[in-house]
């Protein structure tokens, strides 16, 4: 290993030449809307916490409750030390939440698209190796699994129905078994995927359709059930508008049959733990009757886009509650994320390779904690202007 440390570090300092290097910062927990950094506070927008949940008393309490009663680990994998009952609980919810058949637990949504494309695509069973159409702005944890499981993805430009659909076309005389991935929200541009489209052609040309809702269950659809709809496979997290950690796959029984007997992560990892399992059944007890708190992020997010817009400011395609500042050059997006920075605002560069070269952004992420004068403050940081009429909730909700 030694010999290879100053490939490491001149790896590192081309990184930093061209604005790619990447620190952990350091910063102390506050609420679900500042973080602490260095001695001052922070308006937190970078947190994935869509509805405030994460310092919610509900999941704090439960949480605390089933740490109590079981523990605070798993001790093993589930198919190991035994199937807690709280797994078939927490599962019953969210595939109710998901309107399918069935529901599996995983212990992250990487490690859940990481593992779970690898046991789909597996060509011993599919009896081929499977096409693989991904949008080309999937999340890195899809590709992961695609790469894990040595398929080569036939990528369509990024949430073209239109693309996809010629080369469905190319390939329609193909007997291969045909799959369709996308994320339902985009989670570096907001912007949502065509599904009903996209849903339609898969299954038009027979191909199963996965859908990653990592950044839609909770925060978007009716009740908070996501934008899978059309889906047959959608995998999802807890970790984002949930407030906590782990993931899901909700899926027919028999996917989720086979998932148990085939996927590695499932397999071979560690069982979520008690006080996780109760976080996520607090949230999903919560999350159907917070239709106020998701308005009010979409209202947040519509006003914060129309103020971006009268600065000139390229907000892309966003239409949730996801808006990035796309700047360009890497140094333009560290430049603009360190200015929110001094106004008291945090806000994270992002860099390819998480998104496309000369793409370079900062990514803004609202959530129910945030106010309208968190917006305003915001907006008067970048040179928006601020006097636009405030949306009101009944239209942002619709
Ligand atoms: C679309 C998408 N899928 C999966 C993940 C991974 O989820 P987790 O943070 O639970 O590992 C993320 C989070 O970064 C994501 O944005």
């Amino acid at each position: 290993m030694g010999r290879y440390e100053r490939r490491y570090e001149d790896h590192l300092q081309a990184r930093a030449r061209e604005g790619l290097r990447r620190e952990l910062t350091g910063i102390e927990a506050k609420d679900a809307r500042q973080i602490g950094l260095g001695g001052r506070s922070f308006v937190n927008l970078a947190s994935n916490d869509y509805l405030a949940l994460r310092f919610s008393p509900a999941l704090i309490e439960r949480a605390g409750e089933w740490t109590r009663r079981y523990g605070v680990g798993s001790g093993a994998s589930r198919l190991v030390t035994g199937n807690l009952d709280l797994f078939a609980r927490v599962e019953a919810k969210v595939a109710t939440l998901k309107g399918k058949p069935a529901a599996l637990l995983m212990a992250s949504g990487f490690q859940a698209n990481g593992t779970v494309l690898q046991a789909l695509f597996d060509r011993a069973v599919l009896g081929a190796e499977p096409l693989v159409f991904a949008d080309r702005l999937n999340h890195a944890s899809m590709h992961f699994g695609c790469a894990a499981s040595g398929v080569g993805q036939i990528r369509y430009r990024h949430g073209d129905a239109g693309h996809l659909q010629e080369l469905l076309i190319q390939f329609q005389d193909d007997r291969r078994p045909k799959f369709v991935l996308t994320e339902s929200v985009f989670s570096m541009d907001g912007d949502v995927a065509p599904l009903v489209e996209i849903a339609r052609l898969a299954r038009d040309h027979e191909a199963t359709l996965i859908v990653d809702d990592a950044h839609a269950t909770g925060i978007l659809g009716e009740g908070g059930r996501g934008l899978s709809e059309g889906a047959d496979i959608v995998v999802g997290t807890f970790s984002k508008a949930l407030g906590s950690f782990g993931a899901y796959v909700a899926c027919s029984e028999t996917v989720r049959d086979y998932l148990v007997n085939r996927c590695a992560g499932l397999i071979y990892s560690t069982a979520l733990p008690p006080p996780m399992l109760g976080a996520i059944d607090a949230a999903l007890d919560l999350v159907p009757a917070m239709d106020a708190e998701r308005a009010h992020v979409a209202r947040l997010a519509m006003r914060f886009r129309a103020g971006a817009a009268t600065a000139g400011l390229d907000t892309g395609a966003s239409a949730t509650q996801i808006v990035p500042l796309i700047a360009g050059g890497n140094v333009a997006a560290l430049a603009l994320s360190e200015r929110l920075r001094e106004a008291g605002f945090f806000a994270t560069a992002i860099r390819p390779p998480t998104v496309p070269p000369g793409t370079a952004r900062v990514r803004l992420a609202f959530s129910a904690a945030h106010t309208d004068d968190d917006i305003e403050a915001v907006l008067a940081v970048l040179g928006a202007n601020v006097s636009l009429p405030r949306v009101s909730p009944a239209r942002a909700a619709s």
